[in-house]
Formats: C-alpha cells, structure tokens, sequence
C-alpha cells in the first residue's frame, strides 16, 4: 500500500501539537508504521528541500528546521499521500480551510505545523529517506475491514 512521509515541524514539537496530528490521521484510519524524534541536520535537509534550495525562503526554512527536535513518521494507506495533504491543509496557512492542521493551527508560512510528501513517489522517497528498512513495521490493522473494501486493502 502507498507509504508517506510526515515531519511534525519544530513548532509543533514546541506548540505540543504532535499528538493532535497523529490523533487526525489515526483518526482516517491510517496507519502508522514507523515514529521517531531526530534533529535535523544540514545534508538531510538540503536534501529533502532540494527543489527549494535556491529560493529566497530556504536560509530561514534551513535555520527553523533545525531549531528544535522534530517528530517523523511514517503512515501507510490506500492514496494515503493525498488524503494527509487534505488533512495537513494549503501551504500558505492563513489560506488552509478551517477544520486542516494549517488552517486550524497555523498562521505564518514559515511555522506551518507539518511537512508532508507531495506525491506517491516522493513519499516513498522520503520514508527510505528518514528510516531505515528495521525501524518500520509491517502488521495487521484489524480496522482495516472497516476502513477498506476488500479491492482498496490489496
Ligand atoms: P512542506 O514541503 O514543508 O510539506 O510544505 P509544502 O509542500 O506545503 O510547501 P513547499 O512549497 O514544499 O514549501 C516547503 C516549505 O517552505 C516554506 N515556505 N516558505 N516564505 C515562503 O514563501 C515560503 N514558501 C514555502 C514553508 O515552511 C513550506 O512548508
Ligand atoms: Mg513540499
């Protein structure tokens, strides 16, 4: 099933906001299959924003990063890189609708709560970015016979 990549952001790590965007995406009926807090450093970070590199912003995104711990994980389920973009809400927070992390939560860009892979591909990138093969779990959700039809589960 589609893995993806979430970051809980050194804001959300200060704001204790780390459980309320485990409990959302717990609360769809993902599931989480690796979790762990690290300090980001230079290199993984020129990596993972590698498209943003040359922008005007990436000085102080790079800085922010790195300001405090943060929480990555790692959530599987059927499309589920689209549906936790919806959860986590437009970029620019004080344009996310009412009701996602950002528009809930956030109002600067630079302080937007969560990073989450933007694509299917980048989320597989991300995920074997951040852990390794051992530090993410493959188990049963007895859920899931809630959650899927039998089509989206395989
Ligand atoms: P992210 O990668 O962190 O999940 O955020 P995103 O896809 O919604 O947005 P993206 O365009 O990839 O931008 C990455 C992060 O850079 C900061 N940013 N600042 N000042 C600005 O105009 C600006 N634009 C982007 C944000 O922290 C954004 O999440
Ligand atoms: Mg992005």
């Amino acid at each position: 099933m589609e893995r993806t990549l979430l970051i809980a952001k050194p804001d959300a790590v200060q704001r204790g906001l780390v459980g309320e965007i485990i409990r959302r995406l717990e609360n769809k009926g993902l599931k989480l299959i690796g979790l762990k807090m690290m300090q980001l450093e230079d290199a993984v970070l020129r990596e993972h924003y590698e498209e943003h590199l040359e922008k005007s912003f990436y000085p102080g995104l790079e800085a922010y990063m790195k300001s405090s711990p943060v929480v990555v994980m790692a959530w599987e389920g059927y499309e589920c890189t689209a549906s936790v973009r919806l959860i986590l809400g437009a970029t620019h927070p004080r344009e996310a609708d009412a009701g996602t992390l950002r528009g809930d939560f956030a109002i600067g860009t630079g302080r937007n709560i969560a990073h989450a892979s933007d694509s299917a591909e980048s989320g597989k990138k991300e995920v074997a970015r951040f852990f390794a093969d051992k530090e993410l779990f493959d188990y049963d959700k007895s859920e899931y016979l809630h959650i899927y039809e039998a089509h989206e589960r395989n």
